[in-house]
């Protein structure tokens, strides 16, 4: 049985006062321990959110690591600096790397050789544009992403991993894939991995649906076979609604 994992994806927003009254009111409201949630924030706040969510069962996460341990890379954020601050969670390979930073499946691989050998848990995207979707080509395009980021690791490297499917189309629009859309690249998500990685991965992976995830349609999604959880970005900047997206059971 999965549990079910929720990841809040900030992305670029909030400075030091939006994201302490965050957490002081998200604190306060999230009490659905039957749900894994996750805030995954820009790095100057990760160390901050680890304290302030101390004792809710709430994790942290970031949104990138570089590939490479250390070295004169300016700019850059290794897994050691993640790692020191105790951060649980790391999202790889969101569309927005992909598109604005050209991010690579190979790029995507190395970080997470580098997150799964510190420890860090990894949030692998996955996803389809417009276009790849008008020419039907989801499935091949999601497909070569798993397998050439997946490529070389064991069972035990990713017992640990979380596989968001975001398809491209849906992120920020207002526009959700309908649940059986979602659900279907989903089950292909977990076919996949039971091809590369056997049973007990394909069966215990997580695969969170993202892309416009609100708390009107979170409960539709969930009851979805294949659909574990959700990346949440837009909707899990208000705590209210970040909340009322965990309690979708409710
Ligand atoms: P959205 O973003 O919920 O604002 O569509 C999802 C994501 O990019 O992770």
């Amino acid at each position: 049985m999965r549990k079910p994992f929720i990841a809040g994806n900030w992305k670029m927003f909030k400075n030091k006062g939006d994201a302490k009254r965050f957490a002081e009111e998200f604190s306060k409201l999230y009490q659905n321990k039957a749900v894994d949630t996750a805030i995954c924030a820009p790095f100057v706040h990760l160390e901050y959110l680890k304290e302030a969510f101390k004792g809710t069962g709430i994790k942290v996460g970031a949104q990138n690591v570089h590939h490479m341990p250390e070295g004169a890379y300016t700019g850059e954020i290794s897994v050691g600096m993640l790692k020191s601050c105790n951060v649980d969670y790391c999202i790889i390979g969101h569309s927005e790397r992909r598109q604005y930073f050209g991010e690579t499946n190979e790029d995507v691989r190395q970080k997470i050789r580098q997150l799964v050998d510190n420890g860090i848990k990894p949030i692998m995207c996955v996803g389809e544009n417009l276009e790849e979707r008008e020419k039907d080509m989801q499935f091949q395009v999601v497909g070569r992403q798993m397998s050439e980021s997946l490529v070389g690791f064991t069972i035990s490297d990713l017992k640990d991993l979380t596989i968001a499917y975001e398809p491209i189309w849906a992120i920020g629009t207002g526009k959700t894939a309908t649940a059986e859309q979602a659900n279907e690249m989903c089950a292909l998500i977990r076919g996949i991995l039971d091809g590369m990685l056997g049973e007990y991965i394909a069966e215990n992976t997580r695969i969170q649906y993202g892309g416009s995830v609100k708390p009107g349609n979170i409960k539709e999604l969930m009851a979805q076979p294949e659909i574990d959880g959700a990346l949440v970005g837009g909707a899990s900047l208000i705590p209210e609604d970040f909340n009322n997206i965990i309690e979708f059971d409710k």
